[in-house]
């Protein structure tokens, strides 16, 4: 595997590409909105909690050997950072995959964008074996983008973390392996 920073991988739409401190008011718009987080483990934030989070993402990407890789996902058209997506580096080859984008840009095919050009880099570049990604089962958007990346649910995980409206939220988990991949591609 071969993570070296600068990252910069570039779709029909999109940059995705390394954070920059110039992205706050851009990655705060969608970390403090409610939509975006309601999945999620953290948010919405304070701006001086995007501003931690996005002095973490800067100096992850320094880190050697690599082991995350958190990019911004730009709006060519606009210049807007429009949310973020990130791989996990883990052990013999696997890896894990995680977005989020604000909800004025959702269901325009963005998020399968950005995931699918992160995951066909993780595969064809990094050498990634078994890429994997969780969501909260009442996430139908989430589970669709993996889904359609041709990821299978290999079940559910039960009540492992706590849910926003109390109680506890089960989770799926879904994986494709590195030959599945360059079948569907072939
Ligand atoms: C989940 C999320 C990334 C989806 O991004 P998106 O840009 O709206 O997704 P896309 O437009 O690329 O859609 C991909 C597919 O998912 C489907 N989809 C998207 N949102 C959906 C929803 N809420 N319910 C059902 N299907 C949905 C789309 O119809 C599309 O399928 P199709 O091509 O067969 O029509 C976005 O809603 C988001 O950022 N949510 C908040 C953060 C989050 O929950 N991240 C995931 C944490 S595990």
């Amino acid at each position: 595997m071969d993570p070296t920073p600068p990252y910069s991988l570039r779709t029909e739409r999109l940059l995705l590409r390394e954070f920059t401190p110039d992205d706050l008011d851009d990655v705060h718009a969608y970390a403090c909105d409610d939509a975006t987080v309601r999945y999620m483990d953290w948010g919405p934030n304070t701006l001086e909690q995007t501003r931690v989070f996005l002095g973490e993402e800067i100096e992850r990407a320094q880190a050697s050997p690599r082991t995350h890789i958190g990019l911004a996902v730009q709006h060519l058209d606009s210049g807007t950072v429009i949310g973020s997506i990130r791989l996990g580096l883990w052990p013999h080859h696997n890896a894990d995959i995680g977005y989020s984008f604000g909800s004025p840009w959702w269901r325009r095919g963005y998020g399968y964008e950005a995931a699918h050009a992160l995951a066909a880099h993780a595969f064809e570049a990094l050498g990634v074996h078994r890429l994997w990604a969780t969501c909260d089962t009442r996430n139908a958007g989430s589970y669709a983008i993996m889904d359609k990346l041709g990821m299978r649910r290999e079940g559910t995980i039960r009540q492992n973390q706590p849910s926003r409206d109390g109680g506890w939220r089960d989770t799926y988990l879904y994986a494709v392996l590195a030959s599945e991949w360059r079948a569907r591609a072939a």
